[in-house]
């Protein structure tokens, strides 16, 4: 079983979140191949970013500036997979996520672990630009973001009374996304296994210090 984390996008009151969470964590349970675990960011009350290379400490289990961020970090860590669930706010994904993914950037947490997404939105574009947004983001943080992606228009009609997507398209996508999520927890588990390449922002200062000393 590969350890999944699904981190939950939004924490507002009413959210619309909660109606896509029991389809999807149903759809995960169905796969078989993960042991879930819901990070919901509206139970991880993460400070808005502070964090320097003095407040990480022990790089290989940061301290941080809170408990609560080295614990974050320790979730990240442990997982070998891990499945975002985000809304559209203003053409992006929401600042609370962007902070969480901010939090344990220093330290690396996400660094060449397989991440897939699921977006929604109340409009047409289904959270699609929050989507491009994470992309983007994912980039930076060297996690392996998945191509296959579940987005989600109209989420206020998208589920019926069962909590089924009424869209035969959702169904779909999501197997098509977890059964690449598999597929890469296997292949990264491996490789990480095997050893990883020390991150390039440090093989980068490593051989300018080299280069300054010769
Ligand atoms: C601050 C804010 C910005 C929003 N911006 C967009 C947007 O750019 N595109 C869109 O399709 N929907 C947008 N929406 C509508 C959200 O997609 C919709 O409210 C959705 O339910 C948000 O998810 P949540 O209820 O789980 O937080 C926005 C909503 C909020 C609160």
């Amino acid at each position: 079983m590969t350890k999944l984390k699904l981190i939950v996008g939004s924490r507002r009151p009413n959210r619309a979140a909660d109606l896509v969470i029991p389809w999807l964590t149903k759809k995960i349970e169905s796969h078989s191949h993960f042991e879930t675990e819901i990070l919901d960011l509206k139970d991880w009350d993460l400070p808005l970013f502070q964090e320097h290379q003095g407040s990480i400490g022990d790089i290989n289990d940061p301290t941080y500036s809170e408990p609560v961020v080295r614990e974050w970090n320790r979730k990240i860590r442990e997982a070998e997979a891990m499945l975002i669930l985000t809304p559209e706010y203003l053409h992006g994904m929401p600042g609370l996520l962007k902070n969480a993914l901010d939090n344990v950037f220093l330290s690396f947490a996400f660094r060449n672990k397989p991440v897939a997404a699921v977006s929604y939105s109340s409009g047409i574009a289904g959270g699609s630009r929050a989507l491009e947004n994470l992309a983007h983001v994912a980039l930076e943080a060297e996690m392996i973001l998945l191509r296959n992606t579940v987005i989600i228009p109209f989420v206020g009609s998208a589920f019926d009374d069962n909590g089924n997507p009424t869209n035969p398209t959702t169904d779909a996508a999501a197997t098509v996304m977890l059964d690449d999520l598999e597929w890469w927890s296997k292949l990264l588990a491996g490789a990480r296994a095997n050893g990883e390449l020390p991150p390039g922002s440090v093989r980068l200062r490593s051989i300018l210090a080299n280069t300054a000393k010769s």
